[in-house]
C-alpha cells in the first residue's frame, strides 16, 4: 500500500502524491466522476427500440428464429442478409445517441427502421408511445411528418430552387402557406449560420453549407427527433468539426433527440453522450463515450477504440476526485490551519457557503494571521489569494496538462456556478493517460504480472468511486 505518515522512507513516493489535498465536501456527489454522463435519469425516453431484427432476403422470419438461437449473420446468409440483430436500446428526450459501426453493420438499416422507412422483420419501435409496428399507413406518414425527420450524407438539394425554398420544401409538401413556411424555414437557416444566404441556388454554396441547408431542411420541419445518417461524413475535416461543434450548439439551445451515425470513432466520441458499437448487424456495447474507452465490452471494441485520442475524449469529470480538504471562506485562521494541519497540507482552496470557489490559503499565512490578531481574527478574507484558474467539469483531458504544470495544487474543477466539484492530482491525470486494456494480462498468455506497468495508485483513485 502507500506510505502512511509515520513512513521513515519517503523516497520512493512521487513527488505529486504529496501535493496537497482537500478535505471532503459532504454535499452533493460529483457529476460524471464515475465517467457516466450526467444526464438526469428521468428525462422521458424519445425512442425505444425493442428486440428489433431486419432481414433482407427470402426466409426472413425462419431467419431471426435461428437468430434468436444464437446464430450469426454468417450462418443464416442463405435465408437472407441479417443487416439488424436484436437491437435494443432507449433514447432518452434531448440526448444525442450515436451510433458507429464499420461499414455493412447495419447502421442504415437501423435508423430506417426509427423513421418507419422499414418495417422490423420483428420487434418493436416506439416513438414515444407509439409503436410503429401498430399505427396503420395514414397516422405513420402523420408521425414521420410531424416526430421525425432525417439528415443524409449526400443531400439532395432541388438545383432550380433557392436555399429558402430548399429549407421549406418539406413544409411545403406538408402543404403549409408560403408565408409561414419561408418564415420557418428562415428560422432554421439563420440557426444554421446560412442566414444571408436565402436567395442563393444551391450551385452557388459550399459542400459544408450544402448540408447546413439539410439540416436546416431537418430543422425547419421542427421535429423532436433527428435522424442523421453519416451526416457530416463527406465533409473537409475542418467543416466537419465546425459542423460537430454546431450541432453540440443547437442541441444545446434547441434540446432534441439526435440519433447520429457515423462510421467515425473521434466523430461519435466527440458528439455522443452514449454510442452504440454495432459489428455485423449486433450492438456490441452500448455506452458514454468514457465507459467505451475505458472499459471495452470485447476485442473488437477495444481494437476500434485502441488510437484513440484518449485526451481529446476523456474529461476532467471523468478523473477528478473528492477535494479532501477545502477551508471555509467564514471560518477564522485557527480553522483554516488546524484543516491544513490535519489533511498534511500547505495550501488549501477556499470555498464560501454555496461551495463556490473563492481562492486558495496557505498555511504560513493562516499562521501568521493567527500570531497577529490572536482569536481577534475572524475571516481569512485578507489573506485568500484569488488568481486561481479552474478548469471546467467538460475540459478534455489535452487542456488539463498545462494547469496541472503550473499550479502547485491539484487542478480544481468548477461546475457552470463556479463551484468546487472536485480535484485533479497530477498523478491522477498521468493514470488517466493508459489505456485499461494494456494493464491486463491476456487471456491466452502465461501470468505476466511482473511485467506490467507501474501498479496503480490507490491513494490518488480512492475518492473517485466513493
Ligand atoms: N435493401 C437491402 N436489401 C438487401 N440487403 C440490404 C439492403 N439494405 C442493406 N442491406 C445489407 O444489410 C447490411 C447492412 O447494411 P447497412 O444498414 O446499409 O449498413 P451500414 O449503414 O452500417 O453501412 C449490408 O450487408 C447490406 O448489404
Ligand atoms: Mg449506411
Amino acid at each position: 500500500m502507500t506510505a502512511s505518515s509515520t513512513s521513515t522512507s519517503t523516497s520512493t513516493e512521487p513527488p505529486t502524491s504529496t501535493a496537497p489535498v482537500l478535505i471532503p465536501v459532504e454535499t452533493e456527489p460529483f457529476p460524471g466522476a464515475h465517467g457516466t454522463d450526467p444526464l438526469p435519469d428521468d428525462r422521458p425516453v424519445a425512442v425505444s427500440v425493442q428486440g428489433v431484427y431486419k432481414v433482407f432476403g427470402r426466409r426472413p422470419q425462419e431467419a431471426v428464429r435461428r437468430l434468436k438461437d444464437g446464430a450469426g449473420r454468417a450462418d443464416v446468409k442463405s435465408l437472407g442478409t441479417a443487416a439488424v440483430i436484436d437491437a435494443s436500446f432507449d433514447v432518452k428526450q434531448g440526448e444525442i445517441f450515436v451510433v458507429m459501426g464499420l461499414s455493412g453493420s447495419g447502421k442504415s438499416t437501423l435508423i430506417r427502421m426509427l423513421n418507419g422507412l422499414w418495417k422490423p422483420t420483428a420487434g418493436h419501435v416506439l416513438l414515444g408511445d407509439d409503436d410503429l409496428a401498430t399505427v396503420n399507413a395514414k397516422q405513420l406518414r402523420a408521425l414521420r411528418r410531424s416526430r421525425v425527420s432525417m439528415v443524409f450524407q449526400h443531400f439532395a438539394l432541388l438545383p432550380h430552387r433557392t436555399v429558402l425554398d430548399n429549407a421549406a420544401y418539406p413544409l411545403e409538401i406538408q402543404g403549409m402557406g408560403k408565408a409561414e413556411r419561408r418564415e420557418k424555414a428562415q428560422q432554421a437557416l439563420d440557426l444554421v449560420g446560412l442566414g444571408g444566404w436565402q436567395d442563393s441556388l444551391p450551385s452557388q454554396l459550399s459542400g459544408g453549407m450544402r448540408q447546413r441547408v439539410g439540416l436546416a431542411r431537418a430543422l425547419a420541419a421542427d421535429t423532436d427527433v433527428l435522424l442523421m445518417d453519416e451526416a457530416f461524413s463527406a465533409l473537409d475535416p475542418l467543416i466537419r468539426r465546425e459542423m460537430q461543434e454546431q450541432l453540440l450548439d443547437l442541441q444545446q439551445t434547441l434540446g432534441k433527440t439526435i440519433i447520429f451515425i457515423t462510421h467515425d470513432l473521434n466523430e461519435a466520441m466527440h458528439l455522443g453522450d452514449r454510442i452504440a458499437v454495432m459489428r455485423d448487424g449486433r450492438t456490441v456495447q452500448i455506452g458514454t463515450a468514457e465507459e467505451i474507452l475505458s472499459d471495452p465490452a470485447n476485442d473488437y471494441v477495444a481494437q476500434f477504440v485502441a488510437d484513440v485520442d484518449r485526451t481529446r475524449v476523456l474529461t476532467a469529470a471523468s478523473v477528478m476526485v473528492r477535494p479532501t480538504a477545502v477551508v471555509p471562506l467564514g471560518g477564522g485562521p485557527r480553522v483554516a490551519s488546524r484543516t491544513m494541519r490535519e489533511a498534511q497540507v500547505s495550501a488549501a482552496y477556499v470555498v464560501d457557503r454555496q461551495r463556490v470557489l473563492r481562492g486558495v490559503v496557505r498555511d504560513a499565512d493562516a499562521v501568521a494571521l493567527l500570531k497577529s490578531s490572536g482569536d481577534h481574527a475572524t475571516s481569512i478574507e485578507s489573506i485568500v489569494h484569488d488568481g486561481v484558474a479552474p478548469v471546467s467539469v467538460d475540459t478534455p483531458l489535452a487542456e488539463l496538462f498545462a494547469p496541472a504544470a503550473e499550479s502547485p495544487l491539484p487542478v480544481a474543477v468548477t461546475d457552470d456556478k463556479n463551484r468546487l466539484v472536485g480535484v485533479i492530482p497530477r498523478v491522477t491525470l498521468l493514470e488517466a493517460m493508459v489505456p485499461p486494456t494494456l494493464e491486463e494480462p491476456d487471456a491466452v498468455g502465461q501470468d505476466t504480472t511482473e511485467d506490467a506497468p507501474a501498479p496503480q495508485d490507490t491513494t490518488s483513485t480512492e475518492g473517485a468511486d466513493a
